[in-house]
Parts: C-alpha cells; sequence; structure tokens
C-alpha cells in the first residue's frame, strides 16, 4: 500500500509541469476542534440533505479529510481502521465552493497531507444525476467520494476481504459524519448511485469501484 501511494506520488510529481492534471497541492494546517465532545458529536449527527450556498474552508476539508483517511501514526496507520492494514479505500473530493481551491476532482493523498488534481472544472451536476438525481450533492459545496481496490484487500483475504472492504467504508463514513459534525457541517451518506457513471466521473483506475458519496456544507 505504501509503495502503490509512493508511486502515485511520484507519477503526480513527475508530470506536473503545465498540467492540472496530477497537479500537487499541499493542504493547510487543519480546522481546529470546536470543542463538541465525541459523546456530543454522536448525539447530534444527522444526515443533513440541504445546505447553505456558503463556501467551505480548505482547513475544514483538511480536517474531513484527515478523519476520513489521514494518517495518525508513525507506522503509517490511519484514523479510520483497516483489515490487516490493507488500506483498500481511496478518498476523492469533488470540490465547487472550497475557499482557496479551484473547482474540481481531486484525490487525495494520505502519506504526504495533499490533493491531487485529477481535473478541473464543477462536477457537483454531473454527480448528482450520476446519483438518481439527488440535490443533496448538486446543491453542496463539495463532496467526499470513497473508493474502493477490492483486490488489495481480497489478495491478503480471499473472499472475505470483499466484506471487509465495506465494513471499512462504514469507518470512514462515520468518522466523516462525526467529524463534519464536530466543526458544525452537515453530511449525508449517499449509496445509491450509478457506479459507472461516478467511475468514469472520477476518472477511477479500472480496479477501483465507487462506494459512498457524501456532500458537505453548511446548514
Ligand atoms: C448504506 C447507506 C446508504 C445511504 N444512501 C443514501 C442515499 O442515497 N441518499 C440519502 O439521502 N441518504 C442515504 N443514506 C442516509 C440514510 O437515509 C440515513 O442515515 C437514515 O435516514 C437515518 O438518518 P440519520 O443518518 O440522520 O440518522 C444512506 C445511509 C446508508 C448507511
Amino acid at each position: 500500500m505504501f509503495i502503490r501511494t509512493l508511486l502515485l506520488t511520484l507519477t503526480a510529481f513527475a508530470s506536473c509541469s503545465g498540467n492540472p492534471e496530477n497537479t500537487i497541492i499541499q493542504l493547510p494546517d487543519m480546522e481546529q476542534d470546536s470543542g463538541i465532545t465525541l459523546v456530543e458529536a454522536i448525539d447530534a449527527r444527522r444526515s443533513v440533505r440541504n445546505f447553505t450556498e456558503d463556501s467551505i474552508t480548505l482547513p475544514e476539508l483538511a480536517r474531513i479529510l484527515h478523519s476520513a483517511g489521514g494518517i495518525t501514526s508513525e507506522r503509517g496507520f490511519r484514523a479510520a481502521p483497516s483489515a490487516g492494514a490493507t488500506y483498500p479505500l481511496s478518498v476523492f473530493v469533488i470540490a465547487e465552493n472550497v475557499d482557496d481551491l479551484e473547482p474540481g476532482i481531486y484525490r487525495f493523498l494520505p502519506g504526504e497531507n495533499t490533493l491531487m488534481t485529477v481535473k478541473t472544472g464543477n462536477f457537483l451536476h454531473d454527480l448528482a444525476l450520476a446519483s438518481l438525481g439527488q440535490r443533496c450533492i448538486s446543491s453542496a459545496p463539495a463532496a467526499i467520494a470513497i473508493a474502493a481496490d477490492y483486490s488489495i484487500t481480497t489478495s491478503v483475504y480471499g473472499d472475505r476481504g470483499v466484506m471487509y472492504v465495506h465494513m471499512e467504508a462504514g469507518h470512514v463514513s462515520q468518522n466523516i459524519y462525526l467529524q463534519c459534525t464536530a466543526i458544525e457541517l452537515g453530511t449525508v451518506a449517499v449509496g445509491a448511485f450509478i457506479d459507472m457513471q461516478v467511475a468514469d466521473l472520477l476518472n477511477l483506475e479500472e480496479n477501483e469501484i465507487p462506494l459512498y458519496i457524501m456532500p458537505v456544507g453548511r446548514f
């Protein structure tokens, strides 16, 4: 997994001259905790589908990404548990109204705490269309998407690895829910979408499947 992340990063740095695709963006310091306790966040968490037109900030986005898939130990372990620490999930940002971030689709690279540009432009409308027209996606300032490469985990655990990947996506999603609640943003876990359309939009690798979309915004 470490080697895969390293290769992605090297590819990105190698091809970033003058090409918006694969450009690397360093994430800033994260938004600090608002002081809401975990107990309060669990009790307050609710799916939010109606967002204001306000932007979210890059430090807020950095905090959410860190909670989703950030590195939290010197050994490279991450915020959410992973069967055998195989880490089959990738986290994407579809940004349209994030302060100091050009609208576009980005892949989060947890090892470096960076974003790698997939493509620039406004894509939330298309993402909503691929998600049965769900307005919670098109009306949000940004969305997080979680995609899986099952082979990373099934190569260790066989068929049982498929179940492990789904369990892990649940952990990551819940971290995003609780983190959003703690910094007073709203989100909802969206599972209803056309896999192929979302995969095309995110330029996923052939062996990657989208599992969750989570629009994020103020409410
Ligand atoms: C696997 C899964 C898929 C979901 N898919 C959608 C979805 O496509 N659209 C949506 O608006 N909510 C979706 N939800 C959110 C649920 O509707 C929501 O969690 C449920 O109504 C309970 O409300 P609460 O999250 O506020 O407790 C999904 C939740 C899960 C766990």
